[in-house]
């Protein structure tokens, strides 16, 4: 068990990779704080986990606003006693250039995806007094951009930066803190996003041409990365962005 006793957040938690790392990290050990502005996915989410034996909390919470940032760390401190692990993961995209996106559509999208990541971490941070693992969500669009999205670019580029940033500040108090980097992950962000382009999804799946390994990667392979980052197994890695794409950056 790579969490054993544990106490973990996981911002977006209802869905996709953020619902496979909760699951994950639940099954290695920990104690684990579901959060997200999606209610009912929340329960169902930590419902699943405490009907496989585990431990978890839901969290009805917006990460862009710091009231609720804070509550979601206090119900990891209240409910569990501590706090040891946070998987900064929930976020949104826009398919936009700059002269198709709003600017409430860019703030909201900075909001989510980039102010969340700082307030999370501040009440996060002091409440992990024994030492930490935060792992932050990136993109390779955040590394490399991307087509139509520049919204959602700027925000995954902020969190690789924030990421190395927080990394430096926090070392001396035992906390690191790492960035994951998803290729195409066949989530329900990544299947609406195919459908707004009008493309059926198993062509997009399939398209080999921009996948190396010849399909999307799945929530769970992405979860798998996260538990390392958050693991002792990563206990010399801070400040680092990891890909896991399938060979997309390439
Ligand atoms: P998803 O849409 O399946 O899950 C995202 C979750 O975040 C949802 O449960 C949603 O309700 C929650 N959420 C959205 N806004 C929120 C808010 N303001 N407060 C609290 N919760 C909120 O998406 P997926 O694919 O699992 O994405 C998870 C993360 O991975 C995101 O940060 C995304 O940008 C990133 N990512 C996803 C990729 C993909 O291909 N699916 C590729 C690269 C990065």
């Amino acid at each position: 068990m790579k969490l054993k006793d544990k106490v973990a957040i996981v911002t977006g938690g209802a869905s996709g990779i953020g619902r496979a790392t909760a699951i994950l990290f639940a099954r290695e050990g920990a104690a684990v704080v579901v959060a997200d502005i999606d209610a009912a996915g929340a329960a169902s989410a930590a419902e699943e986990i405490v009907a496989s034996g585990g431990r978890a909390v839901p969290v009805t919470a917006d990460v862009s606003d710091d009231d609720d940032c804070a509550r979601i760390v206090a119900t990891a401190t209240d409910t569990f006693g501590h706090l040891h692990v946070l998987f900064n993961n929930a976020g949104i995209i826009r398919r936009a250039d700059a002269l198709g996106i709003t600017v409430a559509e860019w703030d909201l999208v900075m909001a989510v995806n980039v102010r969340s990541v700082f307030l999370m971490c501040r009440h996060a941070i002091p409440a992990m007094t024994s030492g930490g693992a935060i792992v932050n969500t990136g993109s390779g669009w955040g590394l490399k951009g991307g087509g139509n999205a520049l919204s959602y670019c700027a925000s995954k580029a902020a969190v690789v930066n924030m990421t190395r940033a927080l990394a430096i500040d926090h070392a001396k108090a035992g906390i690191r803190v790492n960035s994951v980097n998803p290729g195409d992950t066949d989530t329900p962000m990544l299947r609406e996003e195919a459908r707004q382009l009008s493309e059926k999804w198993t062509a997009f799946a399939a398209d080999a041409a921009d996948r190396p390994m010849g399909r999307a990667g799945s929530p769970d392979e992405i979860a798998r990365a996260v538990l390392f980052l958050a693991s002792e197994d990563a206990s010399y890695i801070t400040g680092s962005a990891l890909v896991v794409d399938g060979g997309g950056l390439a």
